[in-house]
């Protein structure tokens, strides 16, 4: 989909259909939607009277113009009770209608932004709100379905249209701004959605090749199990020593300040496929965890994003990446092994191997001197038990940091929940053979995954997201996409920009 902006009137605005909108209570729409029904000779307003269209949230009606305006169609989207409406109503309602326009015959839709006139919004946020939902809501995984003609068309162009000029020029770097950060999400999709034969930890390195070499201030490196070897990530390679796949621990460099060190290292879980392990998990929904590398794909596909809206910081991504398999030469229950910091790990469950494989990329991220870590990982099945699939629980050890992730979460529309990390619970990793184990048994099995973590970051400011509860919907909503639905890549991309 093409996303432009330009400055006039969408009543004469020639596209395959103008979007207009109307606020629940307004009998007698005003601006473009006035215009237009003017146009047409009132026939908006008579809609309204016959009660056919309200402006409820959701509410979508399209009417045909039967030559009275240069277009041949207008969609009149439903934006509901004034008092409701923010940016994330337009993020979503912008998804949910390039997702209802997704038909035969439309492929140039021109549309207001919804918000910015009676709305009140800030005008740019909304801007950015209207393209960055619909790039969200264009998404589909259809590259494994033969072709079935129809129901494949999508949207060719976008036009923002504003009356103003000024306006209009301001609107620009907002949707630009907008498309950027969508495309970073649907690039993380992309990745979570292949199912692991099309995507082991070679095919995800090369993926992250291939954004690192299509942004000139990222630059790459991806070490192999012997660089590992030599590095001491022993925790990262008892994961990978049951899989016929070689590992890769991918970095990403992005240099927009050049520092010192790091401002930021986003760490991201790439386990391409989740048996368990020797400690193998049922067969009832194993497939989902073909999407257990979505925390690599979310730091990945940030650092698109980071790379061409070009802050003035220094982040670095690392994304450890292996099969948990349980080969003849798995690690099995019982066995210890010693991460890149030199803490011990009793391994008493082969499928707590998220934590495993993080240790050493945490581990990393502070030799490379970050001043800030943040950690994304579809880490435990508890998060679903705590949240569902409403917001995802964060734990930190820095207020502050915590603060401008929720923060950034926040202006993402996403919602997030601190879980707390009382030093009581440090027991729940102690262990009798080793320095921690991997696994607990007392409950609390999010914050037990973070507690193991908090003893690879040293005394970094640090925050854990757990997104294991809202990687995968099985519907779409809004800007949410169904299966992989790129949570928490736009709120890394937005900490960076708010560290500038
Ligand atoms: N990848 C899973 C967590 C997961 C479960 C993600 C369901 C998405 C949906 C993780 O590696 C895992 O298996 N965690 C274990 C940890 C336990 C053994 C301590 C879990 O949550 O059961
Ligand atoms: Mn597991
Ligand atoms: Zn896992």
């Amino acid at each position: 989909m093409q996303i432009a902006t330009s400055t006039g009137d969408i009543a004469r605005s020639d596209a395959d259909v103008i979007v207009v909108n109307l606020f629940e209570g307004v009998t007698t729409p005003g601006g473009a939607t006035g215009a237009v029904d003017a146009a047409l000779n009132g026939a908006i307003r008579r809609l309204i009277e016959l009660g056919d269209v309200r402006g409820k949230a959701g509410e979508l009606t399209l009417i045909h113009t039967h030559g009275q305006l240069p277009a041949p169609r207008v969609l009149i989207a439903g934006l509901g009770k004034q008092a409701d409406f923010d940016l994330d109503a337009v993020r979503n309602l912008s998804a949910n209608i390039v997702r209802f326009l997704r038909r035969p015959g439309i492929g140039r839709v021109a549309t207001i932004v919804h918000g910015a006139g009676i709305g009140g919004l800030a005008p740019e946020g909304a801007a950015q709100a209207v393209a960055e939902g619909a790039v969200l809501g264009s998404y589909r995984f259809l590259k494994h379905r033969s072709s079935n003609g129809d129901d494949r068309s999508e949207i060719a162009t976008l036009e923002v249209v504003e009356l103003d000029a000024a306006a209009a020029a301001a609107f620009e770097p907002a949707v630009r701004r907008g498309e950027v950060l969508g495309l970073a999400t649907n690039a993380a999709r992309d990745m979570a959605n292949e199912p692991s034969n099309h995507l082991t930890p070679t095919m995800l390195a090369e993926r992250a090749q291939a954004v690192a070499a299509a942004a000139p201030a990222l630059s790459i490196q991806v070490l192999e199990g012997a660089d590992m070897e030599a590095k001491g990530m022993g925790s990262m390679l008892s994961v990978a020593k049951g899989s016929a796949q070689p590992p890769k621990m991918i970095r990403i460099d992005y240099r927009g300040r050049g520092g010192e060190g790091f401002d930021l290292a986003i760490v991201g879980k790439g386990i391409t496929f989740d048996t368990g392990g020797i400690s193998i998990k049922p067969a009832a929904n194993m497939e989902a965890m073909k999407a257990d590398m979505t925390g690599a794909a979310t730091v990945i596909a940030a650092m698109q994003a980071i790379a061409a809206l070009a802050p003035a910081v220094d982040v670095v991504a690392i994304a450890p990446c292996t099969e948990n398999m349980p080969g003849g030469n798995a690690t099995k229950p019982g066995d210890v092994v010693t991460a890149m910091n030199g803490t011990t790990i009793e391994i008493l469950n082969t499928d707590a191997e998220g934590r495993l494989v993080l240790a050493d990329g945490l581990c990393w991220a502070v030799e490379l001197g970050a001043r800030r870590i943040v950690d994304v990982a579809t880490l435990t099945g508890a998060a679903t038990t705590s949240f569902g699939d409403v917001c995802y629980g964060i734990m930190t050890n820095d207020d502050a940091l915590a603060s401008q992730l929720e923060n950034a979460a926040a202006r993402s529309g996403e919602k997030t929940w601190r879980l707390p990390m009382f030093k009581e619970y440090d027991d729940y990793v102690k262990s009798e053979v080793a320095d921690i184990k991997n696994s607990g048994n007392r409950g609390a099995g999010t914050i037990v995954g973070a507690k193991f973590l908090e003893r690879f970051v040293a005394r970094t400011p640090w925050v854990h997201l757990d997104i294991a509860n809202v990687d995968m919907m099985d519907k779409e909503r809004g800007w949410v996409s169904k299966g992989a639905s790129g949570y928490s890549v736009r709120t890394l991309i937005n900490l960076a920009l708010s560290l500038e």
